[in-house]
């Protein structure tokens, strides 16, 4: 199951990813794997067309009035009890996450960005080049797929994501600063590595490493696992990024407390409210 045939060409740049053939098809996915294990990612630029990402990054600015802002000092590994640690534990380390978060019920249907994620060729392309039998969109009401926007002087602090499979489309890169900076796989299931995680968030360029992004990327790595920031944003032009996120089960939906955290509230809005604002 490929599942092209219906690929959206308005939106994917299929001159340059040949999805429908399969050839093409088995470049791409070995392409994204070798990339995936030798620098802990996987880019492919210009994966969405100009005019598309033009459009979807005035979709997601449409959007701005009903985001959420948030504006909170946050530890990459939640509320942890001081008691025990040595205060420069990187458990007990906070960091500015300021941006406003536009969640998924914002977005219209036939719009650009849900158009692209609910592209079972997407999900099917993601799943093969990061090697897993099968992922599914996450059902989330809000979070399965998102956007931030970071305005002048936002960030979004050290973090390792909540699942493990957040794919990234950068709509708008701004004029400086806003770079993504992550240390790829720094601890796994069974093993924490504080000392290297507290060595990457103080900057150890061995640890670090800074993808180039423009606009139009996709961009694959392993957030669960892999210790991530991105830096202030200078100048005024807005950064802007889509995020779809995948699972292993279906119907996987996260907890009404990330929700709150992330866009202030639990349910989705009713569609005619939506509409109304
Ligand atoms: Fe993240």
């Amino acid at each position: 199951m490929q599942g092209t045939a219906d690929a959206p060409g308005d939106l994917v740049d299929l001159d340059r990813y040949l999805l429908n053939s399969e050839s093409g098809r088995a470049a791409i996915i070995a392409e994204g794997r070798r990339q995936l294990a030798v620098d802990g990612c996987a880019i492919l630029p210009g994966f969405v067309r100009p005019d598309a990402v033009a459009r979807m990054a005035a979709e997601v600015m449409d959007l701005l009035p009903g985001a959420h802002r948030r504006d909170l000092m946050l530890g990459a590994y939640g509320d942890v009890s001081a008691e025990g640690l040595p205060s420069d534990d990187p458990r007990l380390r906070r960091t500015p996450y300021s941006m406003h978060a536009v969640a998924t019920d914002q977005f219209e249907p036939a719009g650009p960005v849900l158009r692209l994620y609910m592209w079972d060729g997407l999900t099917q392309l993601i799943s093969d080049m990061l090697d897993e039998p099968v992922l599914y969109r996450v059902a989330d009401p809000l979070m399965s797929c998102n956007a931030t926007i970071l305005g002048e002087g936002d960030q979004h602090g050290w973090h390792f994501d909540s699942n493990d499979f957040v794919i990234s489309l950068l709509l708008q890169a701004p004029e400086g600063g806003g770079r993504f900076i992550f240390a790829p796989g720094i601890r796994s299931d069974s093993e924490p590595s504080y000392a290297d995680v507290a060595a990457a968030m103080d900057g150890d360029a061995s640890l670090l490493r800074e993808p180039p992004m423009e606009a139009g990327a996709l961009i694959l790595f392993r957030g669960k696992y892999s210790i991530h920031r991105v830096t202030p944003v200078t100048g005024t032009r807005k950064r802007i990024i889509a995020l779809f996120s995948y699972d292993r089960r279906p119907d996987m939906q996260f907890s009404e407390r990330s929700r709150l955290n992330v866009f202030g509230r639990t349910q989705a809005r009713p569609r005619s409210a939506v509409a109304a604002e």
